[in-house]
């Protein structure tokens, strides 16, 4: 097992050294965007101080945007482990979904079936409701409620020979189930249908390989991963070729460049390489041997993963202790490889956003209401009360953070 070099890690994060009242901050609002590195940082403010054009002209600034970018879809690629013309950047991962499935559409008729799942994020279920308008049936996987895992024998029960789509999230940004994305894939391409998976909360705490997973297409945003605010989609070369995009008739035919409409964020996909490569460096910290990006972005999960877990461990044991603490979500920490470190709880008479103020106030910044994942909220029977409190750890948080905040609770129980 690689050892993690946490001190080293925090120190690349110059957000981190805020205060709010006294407090030092804590954030574990990772599920809904990491903080940045310095070294990203330092590529988007290089990007607009030396280079920022549009692409394709014959000067300077424009041809260093073309590497730039260029750089940007190889560094995607090796985190996701696939080339870099099939990785399609855009503005955020719902924005390209939307895309995706407007072109899908095109090929669907009246009566084709598309399944999405209840623990899934809206922007993975909304684009392929969006279906319904061309006459698609749009299914729903139920979950089991006891853990949050997703409902398999439903999800087998609701794949059939008409289902053309199977939308599916690597993981949970709600109560961080990571769902056996691998079985869903093959149960999709077992009846023809396509698999899309939905890794944005999945990015930061686990290894994707989309070509073991044989997935046909995987979306995920660089801001979960301690990236800048873009969204980036991976898609099979033989589907990004053979589908129609919307696109404008200048624009070039080639991939990734149809899918690619408009102009990109161009200094925001500089800060997706340093981000990569940020996690590359993790990688090499732990092991020095890696023979290049991709090995080394493997070795950064090798020792992201245990350290997290351990966090999340010592975090979950804590909150169990907490009384009148509902816990949603895999508990056991038997089956917490089937998690990442993100949970969601309620306090017995506190609505979620009462003592996510609470912790504000204390710097420990956590997430309340549904995060989005509305179908989910809505099945747990928490929506109409303010959704749950969610805590999302990342290898920058530190055991003295899940101290913090478990101190925090259990004052907030006692006094309120
Ligand atoms: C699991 C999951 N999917 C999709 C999204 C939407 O991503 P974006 O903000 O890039 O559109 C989010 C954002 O929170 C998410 O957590």
């Amino acid at each position: 097992m690689s050892t993690l070099d946490v001190e080293w890690c925090r120190a690349q994060f110059p957000a981190l050294a805020q205060e709010v009242n006294g407090h030092p901050a804590v954030f574990f609002d990772g599920p809904g965007g990491t903080q940045v590195p310095q070294s990203v940082i330092n590529a988007m403010c290089d990007y607009l101080a030396r280079s920022n054009a549009n692409t394709h002209g014959a000067f300077t600034t424009s041809r260093r945007s073309d590497e730039i970018l260029a750089e940007a879809h190889a560094a995607m690629a090796d985190l996701l482990g696939c080339d870099a013309d099939e990785i399609v950047f855009g503005p955020n991962m719902t924005t390209l979904t939307f895309a995706l499935s407007r072109a899908i559409g095109r090929e669907l008729k009246a009566g084709d079936e598309v399944v999405v799942t209840r623990l899934d994020h809206d922007a993975n279920v909304a684009p392929w409701r969006a279906l319904e308008e061309r006459g698609a049936v749009v299914r729903s996987v139920d979950i089991n409620p006891d853990d949050c895992t997703l409902d398999m024998d439903d999800l087998r029960r609701q794949v059939n020979e008409r289902t053309k789509l199977v939308a599916v999230g690597y993981a949970s940004n709600s109560v961080g189930t990571i769902n056996e994305v691998a079985e869903v894939v093959r149960l999709a391409h077992a009846v023809g249908a396509l698999a899309f998976v939905d890794a944005v909360h999945y990015a930061p705490h686990g290894p994707i390989d989309v070509r073991t997973l044989e997935c046909d297409f995987l979306a995920c945003s660089p801001y979960k991963f301690f990236g800048p605010h873009t969204g980036a989609l991976y898609g099979k070369r033989k589907h990004l070729t053979r589908l129609l995009p919307y696109k404008v008739r200048p624009a070039s035919d080639e991939i990734p460049d149809r899918w690619e409409t408009g102009t990109q964020n161009h200094e925001g996909l500089a800060g997706v390489r340093a981000a990569v490569n940020y996690i590359a460096e993790i990688g090499r910290r732990a092991v020095p041997s890696a023979a290049n990006r991709r090995a080394a972005i493997l070795a950064a999960y090798d020792a992201i993963r245990p350290y997290e877990r351990s966090l999340v461990e010592k975090l979950i044991a804590g909150l169990l202790e907490i009384p009148g603490l509902t816990f949603y979500g895999i508990r056991d920490p038997k089956h917490f490889d089937r998690r990442t470190p993100t949970v969601a709880i309620r306090l017995a008479n506190h609505t979620p956003k009462e003592t996510a103020t609470f912790l504000g106030e204390r710097g420990i910044f956590t997430w309340d209401g549904n995060y989005y994942a509305v179908n989910l909220t809505e099945r747990l029977g928490v929506e109409s009360s303010g959704g749950m409190l969610r805590i999302g750890l990342v290898h920058y948080n530190t055991y003295d953070e899940v101290g913090r905040l478990l101190a925090a609770l259990n004052e907030f129980v006692r006094l309120y």
